[in-house]
């Protein structure tokens, strides 16, 4: 595949880069400080810009056919409001809807569900009063998301960890009440996830829950 990901310095980033080099698909970078990534190969392109910058965005996507687009930047902080990545986010869509590029694959949190207090009293009570914010933008990029033109994957997993990669995660469109799930899941799993679904329809214009 030749893909793009958004967010690639991010610790998920990295290791979905990581993954997609050693796994023989081209990647572009799209990154605001190219010294960060640390890391060189012949198939990985790098494109410094800025996300809130639509002309930077726009500019990347109309130079070749992407078969997917992934959206992995994630917010500083827990408690405030971070509308650059909305701003981000609705370039990406917006270039994505006017070029050739393939399907956007966004993650999210599943705390963001609406049906996400099923998951027990962290997920009801605790993140919900604590992380107001955040929470308020996942969902503002998930419907941003899921009203676009585009075919798109949404991606909500729970507490993400620097976990080893061992493949034991379980992903599922609804969700079910579990009191046994560890409701965790390793940066390292979710790349392997994210970058199998660039070629699988499966999810495709759905939310999925991926976790350990
Ligand atoms: N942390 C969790 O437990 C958790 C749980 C569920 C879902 N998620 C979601 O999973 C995704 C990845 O999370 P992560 O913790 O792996 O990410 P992360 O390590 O915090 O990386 C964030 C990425 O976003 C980029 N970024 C942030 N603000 C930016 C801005 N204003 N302009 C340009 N780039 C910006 C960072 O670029 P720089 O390197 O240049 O700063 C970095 O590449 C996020 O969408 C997050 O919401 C996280």
């Amino acid at each position: 595949m030749n893909i793009i990901i958004f967010g690639a310095t991010g610790r998920t980033g990295s290791e979905l880069l990581r993954r997609a080099l050693s796994e023989g698909h081209t990647v572009t970078a799209f990154v605001r400080n190219p010294t960060k990534l640390g890391i060189s190969h012949p198939n990985l392109k790098v494109e410094q810009g800025e996300v809130n910058r639509y002309i930077d965005i726009d500019t990347v996507l109309k130079k070749e056919k992407v078969d997917a687009v992934y959206s992995v930047l994630g917010a500083k902080s827990m408690f405030k409001r971070d509308m650059i990545l909305i701003d981000a986010l609705k370039n990406i869509i917006q270039a994505m809807e006017k070029s050739d590029a393939g399907k956007l694959i966004h993650v999210s949190f599943i705390g963001a569900h609406r049906e996400a207090g099923k998951l027990g009293f962290l997920y009801k009570y605790v993140i919900p009063n604590i992380m107001t914010n955040l929470l308020r933008d996942h969902r503002d990029k998930d419907a941003l998301v899921t009203q676009s033109k585009l075919n798109w994957i949404l991606v909500q997993p729970p507490v993400l960890t620097m976990g080893d990669y061992n493949g034991k995660y379980v992903h599922e469109a609804e969700i079910h009440q579990d009191p046994s799930r560890k409701l965790k899941l390793s940066r390292a799993n979710l790349a392997d996830f994210l970058l199998k679904q660039g070629n699988d329809s499966t999810y495709d214009r759905k939310a999925v829950l991926v976790t350990e």
